[in-house]
């Protein structure tokens, strides 16, 4: 399985990447903001867990067993617990947690609107999702390299920088509250609520 193999390189090339473009510095801001019981969509490795309070308790979930071995391994000052499941069909209850996150998750995985229902049924109306995820930078050219290079890296890890993630949100039944970019928007930061009933 893609993950399972990607496990043993995914965290030294992302050891190179994240620091030196502001990445490491932008998941502390958003996870810092998780409130309550956290489902943490494809948590990988778990390079989110470090930065979660310890007032939260986090329920990480991916489906590949090799990234959740490495998840096992990292500190957190949050209640951690790791299920191996699939984001199409969360073995949860509705409305049972406070904060979904996401970060590149959703821009890898090609069932995007299937998982976004299954976030808004777990998620309490009063909850929120976090997200962090490639999107289409708003330079022309440097959106044409990357739409190119997506029609490779979506097959080979299904990162595609063409979807932009504000909009698949809002198509998904979410309102963005807050949103901010990186890296000229290639890499975007939002906070988003449920809207209406699910
Ligand atoms: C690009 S990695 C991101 C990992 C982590 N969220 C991070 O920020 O470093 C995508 C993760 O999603 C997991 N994944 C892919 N499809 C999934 C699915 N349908 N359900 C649960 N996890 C999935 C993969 O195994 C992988 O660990």
């Amino acid at each position: 399985m893609l993950y399972d193999m990607a496990s043993f390189i995914y965290e030294p090339i992302n050891a190179l990447l994240e620091k030196p473009i502001g990445i490491r510095k932008a998941r502390k801001e958003l996870i810092e903001k998780a409130r309550g019981r956290v489902i943490e969509l494809g948590v990988g490795t778990g390079l989110n867990l470090p930065f979660y309070r310890e007032d939260v308790e986090v329920v990480g979930i991916d489906i590949s067993e090799r990234m959740l071995k490495k998840a096992k391994g990292k500190k957190s000052p949050a209640k951690v617990k790791l299920v191996k499941a699939d984001a199409c069909s969360l073995p949860f209850p509705d409305r049972s947690f406070d904060t979904a996150v996401s970060t590149f998750f959703l821009c890898v995985v090609p069932e995007k609107e299937r998982v976004l229902r299954e976030v808004r049924r777990v998620l309490k109306p009063d909850g929120f999702l976090l997200a962090m995820e490639c999107s289409p930078p708003k330079n022309p050219v440097f959106r044409t390299f990357l739409s190119g290079l997506s029609a490779l890296t979506s097959r080979l890890t299904g990162t595609d920088f063409r979807v932009d993630v504000g909009n698949l949100l809002k198509k998904g039944g979410f309102e963005i509250l807050e949103e901010r970019s990186l890296v000229n928007g290639a890499v975007r930061l939002l906070v988003a609520k449920p809207s209406g009933e699910p």
